[in-house]
């Protein structure tokens, strides 16, 4: 899936927007506040069914309205629709004008990941972030595992149910012995995964942060004690379960973790250096994507000049044109974009340059495309 056209309506500020997009690069650039990051957000929000900076839906409609579309159309015609109505409630998702009710069935058909200046924060403040960024690209990668996930999630919540509700030890470890076998099937297609995964990152490391490419070390913490079954860690801490009103362990606990000379890797890197490395791990995830060849990833870069020196965009731009993704970057200044403006444009037979981007402004909402290559009905 390479975005051809996007069209919102509704969405934020971006009250009524139709972008032909490059198949590779694409940038956006405007002044605080103009509508960049939204632009983004309507990418994410399709991909996703929910936005990466709220967890509120109703926040996503522009002031004063009830309704918002997000839709595009890729490069052989697929269309994809999203909208939703704040007044009945109702998301309506749309696949070649089809309604569908799930929203995995939107998300099967597009792989969008996204990295902003809160990413590396988030990414390493807490699991919760690595969690969701390892599901996604397993969603795509091991779409085989993601029937076993969602009957994993609905294990899970009975078996949360029955640590709520004090239930009959019977009924209870009913659903725990359900829950151990589940939790060991999933954490074992994960840890291939991460693997995997881990295989792939030295060579996006090399390219953007080399310094560090060969002393990073992955640690794959499946979501109990290693060295104990799942049953025992939940037999030895039934009391503290109770207590928590929850399972405190089980797949759905796993993490992955970072590490240079045994120590956390955001204690010892400075904050671009943070960037670089998510961007690394990020990259390696679209590459591991790209080739199941269900889906061509989309990788949304937010606020591009945020912690990054002009060498460190060079490597960025660099290891881009070897990635073969479509990319969107937004841009509060022009001037940091220049590595990749030059590394993207080639010169043709006839002198004259050709440009293998779309370049926008993006002003009060409103976006306008830059170059010549861009054309818009
Ligand atoms: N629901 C909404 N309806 C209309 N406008 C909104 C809504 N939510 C936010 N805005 C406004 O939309 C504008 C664009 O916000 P956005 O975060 O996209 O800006 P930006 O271009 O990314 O800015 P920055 O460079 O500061 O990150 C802001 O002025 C914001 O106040
Ligand atoms: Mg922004």
């Amino acid at each position: 899936m390479s975005v051809a056209r996007l069209t919102t309506y509704n969405f934020r500020n971006l009250s009524s927007v139709a972008l032909d997009l490059h198949p590779n690069f694409n940038f956006f650039v405007g002044d605080n506040g103009s509508g960049k990051s939204s632009l983004l957000e309507a990418i994410f929000f399709l991909g996703h069914g929910k936005s990466f900076r709220t967890s509120k839906v109703e926040h996503l409609a522009c002031y004063d309205t009830d309704n918002f579309v997000v839709s595009i159309k890729d490069i052989n015609d697929l269309q994809l629709g999203l909208s939703k109505n704040l007044e009945t409630g109702i998301t309506l998702i749309k696949i070649n004008g089809e309604r569908h009710a799930r929203l995995s069935e939107l998300a099967k058909n597009i792989a969008v990941q996204i990295v902003t200046p809160e990413s590396f924060k988030l990414f390493f403040g807490g699991p919760k972030e690595r969690r969701r960024f390892v599901e996604l690209g397993m969603f795509h990668v091991k779409h085989d595992s993601s029937k076993q996930w969602r009957e994993f999630n609905r294990v899970l919540k009975q078996r949360n149910a029955c640590i709520r509700q004090n239930l009959d030890k019977a009924t209870f470890d009913y659903w725990t012995g359900i829950f151990c076998q589940l939790s060991e099937e999933v954490a074992e297609v994960r840890s291939q995964y991460v693997s995997n995964l881990i295989a792939e990152l030295p060579f996006w490391l090399e390219l953007l942060l080399p310094s560090i490419a060969n002393k990073v070390t992955v640690q794959y913490l499946q979501g109990w004690p290693q060295k104990k079954s799942l049953i025992d860690a939940l037999n030895d801490n039934h009391e503290r379960e109770q207590a928590f009103g929850y399972s405190i362990y089980g797949a759905h606990k796993f993490d992955v973790k970072f590490l240079i000379a045994k120590q956390p890797l955001e204690s010892q890197l400075s904050r671009g250096q943070q960037k670089l490395f998510l961007l690394a791990l990020t990259f390696a995830q679209a590459k591991l994507i790209a080739r199941v060849n269900r889906v061509k990833p989309i990788l949304l870069i937010d606020d591009i000049g945020a912690e990054l020196d002009k060498s460190s965009r060079q490597s960025l731009s660099n290891a881009l044109s070897i990635l073969d993704c479509q990319v969107v970057i937004t841009a509060i200044e022009e001037g940091v974009l220049q590595p990749f403006i030059d590394d993207f444009t080639v010169v043709n037979e006839e002198r004259s340059n050709k440009a293998k981007y779309h370049m926008f402004h993006v002003k009060h909402g409103g976006i306008l495309p830059v170059n010549n290559s861009v054309m818009i009905e």
